[in-house]
């Protein structure tokens, strides 16, 4: 067997052999799921990863199921080959990159809903997306059975969806958060900045510097309404087509805002690309 064909593991078998045997060795595991394309925000949740574990399990699928047709599952960034040399640069153990037939078989047909976060924020522009991503994430939950599974508050809303997800199923895993990364102009590092143009890189950071904009005015103690409307005004004057939404809620359960500790969401279109991004409020 080469070093890379180890590394890398499609079946959910030969993945279980391998925890089988880290965990007969004590080991503790953690698990990175991710769809690839793979960039430093990625790298910290190994990094992070690599801490709370002694191993170190990442994942590769582009989850047919939580994109809607019209959205860019075709287009979605795919490189595995500079991947893996990402991932055995930061020190991961083993990939896992199951095909679609191998997640998805003939006859597949559980969804997992989580109720509530479902449907609000993402969920309300994007209304399939998250039963695709609860369904996945308990599968690559029962695949692994880890120890621990990093997920990036880039993606808050999913960091609290999946929260939710393991307590109600009582799935015996702790879930990290790890910050966002981001480049020094405050843009998110994201997949799917590859679709900005030069031009549009440019106007991308307006997004965060919007909502942090908003969250200090709302900490001073602003109208908040008036401050969220001023960030949806300075994202669409920097050249985004279309704001989703600018929100305020409660960070721990994205419930309406009623003071303490805050989260904004937003997300605007740029150009061909749906940006994302959030900040902690207070
Ligand atoms: P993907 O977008 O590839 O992201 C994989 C993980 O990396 C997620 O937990 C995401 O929040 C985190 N991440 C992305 N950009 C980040 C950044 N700039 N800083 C910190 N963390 C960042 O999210 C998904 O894939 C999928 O929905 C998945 C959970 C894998 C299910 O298919």
């Amino acid at each position: 067997m080469t070093e890379r064909s180890s590394f890398v593991v499609r079946d959910v078998a030969s993945l279980r052999r391998q925890v089988r045997s880290w965990r007969s060795e004590e080991r503790r595991v953690a698990v990175v799921p991710t769809m690839g394309a793979l960039h430093k925000g990625h790298r910290a949740l190994v990094t992070r990863g690599l801490e709370v574990a002694d191993r170190v399990i990442a994942t590769i699928f582009v989850n047919p199921m939580q994109f809607a047709p019209t959205e860019d599952f075709a287009a979605y960034p795919r490189r595995e080959a500079e991947d893996v040399t990402v991932l055995r640069e930061a020190g991961a153990h083993l990939l896992f990159a199951p095909d679609v037939t191998a997640m998805y078989p003939v006859g597949f047909s559980t969804k997992v809903r989580v109720n509530g976060l479902n449907e609000i924020l993402e969920g309300a522009h994007r209304p399939t997306h998250f039963e695709g991503v609860a369904t996945i994430v308990a599968k690559l939950l029962l695949q692994t059975a880890p120890d621990f599974a990093l997920f990036g508050e880039k993606d808050y809303q999913q960091l609290c969806l999946i929260r939710r997800l393991v307590a109600d199923l009582d799935i015996p895993v702790d879930i990290v958060g790890v910050p966002t990364v981001r480049e020094t102009n405050g843009l998110a590092l994201s997949s799917r900045n590859a679709y900005l143009t030069e031009k549009e890189r440019k106007s991308a950071p307006a997004l965060y510097e919007a909502i942090s904009e908003a969250a200090r005015a709302i900490v001073r103690g602003a109208n908040i309404p008036a401050a969220l409307e001023a960030a949806k005004e300075r994202i669409l004057s920097a050249g985004f087509g279309r704001v989703d939404y600018v929100d305020v809620r409660q960070a721990d359960t994205l419930a309406p805002f009623e003071g303490g500790a805050g989260r904004i969401l937003a997300a605007a279109h740029l150009g061909r690309a749906r940006l994302i991004d959030n900040v902690p409020v207070g």
